[in-house]
């Protein structure tokens, strides 16, 4: 490749756009449903992708043509496609196309931004997108929001400040060997993302002091259930830190009643934090909006445009009203990371564990303005469409039970053929099913644990998605659950 460098050491300009002109026309062409052409969940077995590898890496330059090549050949055929239109597993999600233009632009500045400093305009455009969902969600005006990578990161933050809040010392004297804090607890539904109880691993809180609160018949916290819970950990000595309440939680999409367990946060002292992963952004909607009321009363809240915003992963949102304790818990700046500017601007530095940070603000900008908030509105109400008339068709399927209200774009189901009711068998069916649906490369769908057993999960997040590959995938679903049914000895 030496003929290809330009003498600063990159790559020729020339070399550099015709490379990237290919590279654009492949993704132009795999956004506008080429996609499709590939078998959505990948079909290679483990390590199938690794022995294709070199174990050493090159020790002089490879052609570029060679490794775009190897990209097809070799790394292509171990992708999951989570931007084609059958992908319903997880949550659906879109790396949309003015995402992917707004990543090519931060790829190709490649600021750092870690200080308002380091790139004035990183800094400025994400506090300012932030203040623009702030206030079409309808939250408080005030919030202060800021962007990490996932929402795992952000609620391991809004866990950090509440200790912050509820044992300033804790900073400088650590929480081993302190007969003055009693050992802390974290309530959280059993609904709740496993990310809560990781970020109570990491946070010293340790899973001991972590509460999984059982749910109510639709999936969402039992409010009586936490207030219990509480009043047993103080009796017991314990100081409650935080209590996270879900809206959407990961199996079902459940939101936990926010207005009653602000209430007991209000009267017992525990931080509250909201987990919107997945359904914050269908507060967008008016219709949807209720699923926020009374997260005006959090003290973190965080939401993932890189699940239903048709933001390319990582991008999530961490709002408060506590922007000063997020900076007590984690401001440290050494004499190399002041600037003229220090205390007199927002150092994105001071908010988290990570100095170094992407330019992620640019891709959310760009797909923010691409579409409007009227054109997200749109599409999100297409989704819950699409999943609604899904749920209407299962309700009509004998062959088919469904296992959890639809509030936004995720069905629950599963099979359940006449006459067969053990419990294990049941799982094994639906597992079995699940993975011959797969196995049509059509559609990728997921599952999870619910009261019944096990149940198959729909979640509908992609803009590619319409309603024939809806048709489709109940296509695929009957014509498995039939041959199931008739497998499992019923002649149906
Ligand atoms: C409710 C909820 N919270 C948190 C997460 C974790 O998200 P992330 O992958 O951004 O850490 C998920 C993932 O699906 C989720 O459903």
């Amino acid at each position: 490749m030496s003929d290809n460098r330009g003498d600063s050491g990159h790559l020729s300009a020339d070399e550099f756009r015709r490379q990237a002109h290919r590279m654009v026309d492949w993704i132009a062409d795999y956004l506008d449903g080429a996609a499709r052409e590939y078998p959505v969940l990948a079909r290679v077995s483990p390590d199938e992708v690794s022995v294709r590898l070199p174990t050493a890496m090159p020790e002089t330059a490879d052609d570029l043509d060679v490794i775009w090549q190897d990209f097809l050949d070799v790394v292509l055929p171990g992708v999951t496609h989570w931007n084609h239109p059958g992908f319903m597993a997880y949550f659906g999600i879109t790396g949309s196309g003015p995402g992917v233009l707004g990543e090519l632009l931060a790829a190709g500045l490649n600021v750092n931004a870690m200080l308002w400093r380091t790139s004035p305009s990183a800094t400025e455009l994400e506090l300012r997108v932030l203040q623009w969902l702030r206030d079409a969600l309808h939250l408080p005006g005030g919030w202060f929001g800021f962007l990490n990578d996932t929402a795992s990161i952000s609620s391991m933050l809004g866990l950090a400040a509440a200790r912050e809040a509820a044992d300033p010392e804790g900073r400088r004297r650590g929480m081993a060997g302190r007969p003055d804090l009693p050992p802390l607890a974290v309530y959280a539904s059993d609904q709740a993302h496993s990310s809560i109880a990781k970020a109570c691993v990491a946070l010293g809180i340790g899973l001991d002091g972590y509460r999984a609160i059982p749910h109510d018949a639709e999936y969402r916290m039992d409010v009586t259930a936490l207030r219990d819970a509480i009043a047993a950990d103080r009796a017991a000595g314990m100081r409650p830190l935080a209590v996270v309440a879900t809206v959407g939680t990961t199996s079902t999409t459940s939101v936990d009643p926010v207005p009653a367990i602000a209430e007991v946060c209000a009267e017992h002292g525990p931080w509250l934090h909201v987990d919107a992963a997945y359904a914050g952004t269908a507060a967008l909607c008016p219709e949807h909006r209720w699923c926020l009321d009374g997260c005006e009363r959090a003290d973190s809240l965080v939401f993932n445009p890189h699940k239903w915003m048709f933001v390319p992963i990582d991008c999530s949102v961490l709002f408060t009203p506590h922007q000063d304790l997020f900076r007590r818990a984690f401001s440290l700046v050494p004499e190399y990371l002041t600037t003229p500017q220090t205390g007199r601007v927002v150092d994105l530095m001071d908010y988290g564990v990570q100095l170094g940070r992407r330019f992620r603000a640019l891709k959310l900008w760009w797909v923010l303005r691409a579409f409007g908030r009227q054109g997200i509105i749109d599409r999100l109400r297409r989704h819950v469409a699409l999943a609604r008339e899904l749920a209407a068709w299962i309700d009509d399927e004998p062959l088919f039970e469904r296992l959890a209200p639809v509030p936004f774009s995720v069905v629950c189901f599963r099979v359940r053929p006449p006459g067969v009711t053990d419990a294990d068998q049941l799982d094994r069916l639906n597992l079995d099913l699940l993975e011959r649906v797969n196995a049509s490369g059509e559609v990728f769908l997921s599952h999870t644990r619910l009261d019944a057993g096990i149940a198959l999960r729909v979640a509908i997040g992609n803009l590619g998605t319409t309603t024939r590959d809806v048709e489709r995938c109940r296509a695929l679903l009957r014509q498995a659950a039939t041959s199931a049914s008739a497998s499992a000895g019923t002649g149906k």
